[in-house]
């Protein structure tokens, strides 16, 4: 199908059913918007974006948080520009990657070494693999509501309408293979005494936990990550934090730095490249010794390789955007900014009439409505009205805050005070549409 249009809302619409009729699903992956505020994003500029049609948004998705120093930041934009002649991959070492694993190792905590991937989900695929061939351990344990990517073993209770058996949970996806049942095993998140009894009971079978250390918008109560570090530490069981989400974002040093306790392995993706494809584990040497040909034979090394592993845009896009966050009073934008909405969304709801909470960090947070305050476990998370999330989601789109209803606000250090003056005007508006 040809475009046959100049007009900006006639082009995006014929976009959209072409999406509809190309790609599988009519979009890019789980994420659908409805049809009345569906749109193309035809470009991205600090804090936000233009959709073909011509609308300007704010946008506090960000590519699902990538793009945490804000759309086209122009040092990364600049750094890229000057690589990209150079060739876009090569699959041997080169200085950008070996740049960027030095400033990983410096900035995270649990890293001696890291080894990149592609995207979030080969990071934890492989960390799992990794903690398999190092504890010769089958199991893994991961937590109710966690999320670590696409692949099977991360895809068990990630979103279960009612709390899941625990140990026992069912399988998110269709196509997962019945044989992994009971190879992963789930405990409910920020529930120290139930998680510690379930590492106790199947500790010798366990190789690794992997937990959000900030489970989507859940904070970690205080204990809850230090019991699982001493009931892992007991069992030798290799501690994963998936730091994907809060990796150089909740603090420099990611969630260990900001709740102080510190995991054997960690995975970082989104914000370690500065909105370029790649992620990365990093770990202990010992714990990553599985991935090192020069003193493991071939039969005991984890395989982890990948084709744009490394990649030197990315690379050089990831030094460039760490460059800018490493500047002291980088991360002071996220607490006013977000501290900011945080604040006023719940304020506004209460205004309205409804009961609003938003749960999460500055830099990532949630907006639920439900009555229940201490939102701490997804049994809590359980008690929001989706929908009138998505309703009033969708109110935010209409008047141009680009939004993932009932999921995430991600912010940058591009968003201004306007912005969130421009935002709260939307949310007023939002919840009054919503009691129409
Ligand atoms: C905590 C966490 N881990 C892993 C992933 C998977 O990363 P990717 O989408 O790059 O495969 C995500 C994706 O949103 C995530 O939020």
């Amino acid at each position: 199908m040809t475009l046959t249009t100049d007009s900006p809302a006639a082009r995006q619409r014929e976009l959209l059913d072409l999406a509809g009729s190309v790609l599988a699903g009519g979009g890019l992956g789980l994420f659908q918007l409805p049809d009345e505020v569906n749109l193309v994003i035809a470009e991205g500029r600090g804090s936000h974006v233009t959709a073909v049609d011509g609308k300007d948004y704010i946008d506090y998705h960000l590519g699902s948080g990538p793009a945490l120093l804000g759309h086209a930041h122009p040092e990364v934009v600049a750094a890229v520009q000057a690589q990209l002649p150079k060739g876009s991959t090569y699959y041997f070492l080169n200085e950008p990657a070996i740049r960027l694993a030095q400033r990983l190792v410096e900035a995270i905590p649990c890293a001696d070494v890291v080894h990149f991937t592609g995207s979030g989900t080969e990071a934890t695929f492989f960390a799992l693999r990794i903690a398999r061939a190092y504890t010769g351990r089958q199991k893994v344990l991961k937590f109710e509501g966690g999320w670590h990517g696409m692949h099977d073993y991360a895809l068990w209770g990630t979103v279960p309408s009612r709390p899941s058996p625990y140990p026992n949970a069912n399988p998110d996806s269709a196509g997962i293979p019945e044989a992994l049942r009971g190879q992963v095993l789930v405990a409910p998140f920020n529930d120290a005494e139930r998680a510690e009894a379930i590492i106790e009971a199947h500790g010798a079978d366990l190789a690794a936990v992997i937990v959000e250390p900030l489970e989507r918008v859940l904070v970690p109560q205080p204990g809850f990550l230090e019991a699982i570090r001493e009931a892992t530490r007991r069992h030798g069981i290799v501690l994963i934090f998936d730091e994907v989400v809060t990796g150089f974002r909740v603090a420099w040093g990611g969630a260990q730095e900001r709740y102080g306790v510190i995991p054997d392995m960690a995975t970082y993706g989104k914000a370690m490249s500065g909105g370029f494809p790649m992620a990365a584990i990093a770990g202990r040497r010992e714990v990553m010794a599985p991935l090192d040909s020069r003193v493991r034979d071939r039969a005991h090394l984890a395989w982890a390789s990948g084709t744009l592993n490394g990649n030197p845009i990315s690379a050089t896009a990831g030094l460039a955007a760490l460059d800018v966050l490493s500047r002291p009073g980088a991360y002071d934008v996220f607490h006013h900014i977000g501290g900011r909405l945080r604040r006023e969304i719940k304020a506004l709801g209460a205004r309205h009439g409804f009961a609003v909470q938003t749960p999460g960090e500055d830099a990532v947070f949630g907006v639920r409505f439900t009555e229940k305050e201490d939102l701490h476990t997804w049994e809590d998370l359980l008690t929001h009205d989706r929908q009138l999330g998505l309703r009033w989601g969708i109110e935010l789109l209409k008047r141009g805050i680009l939004n993932n209803p009932n999921e995430k606000f991600y912010l940058s250090i591009a968003h201004t005070d306007a912005d969130v003056d421009r935002t709260l005007d939307a949310c007023d508006d939002a919840f009054k549409a919503l009691k129409m």
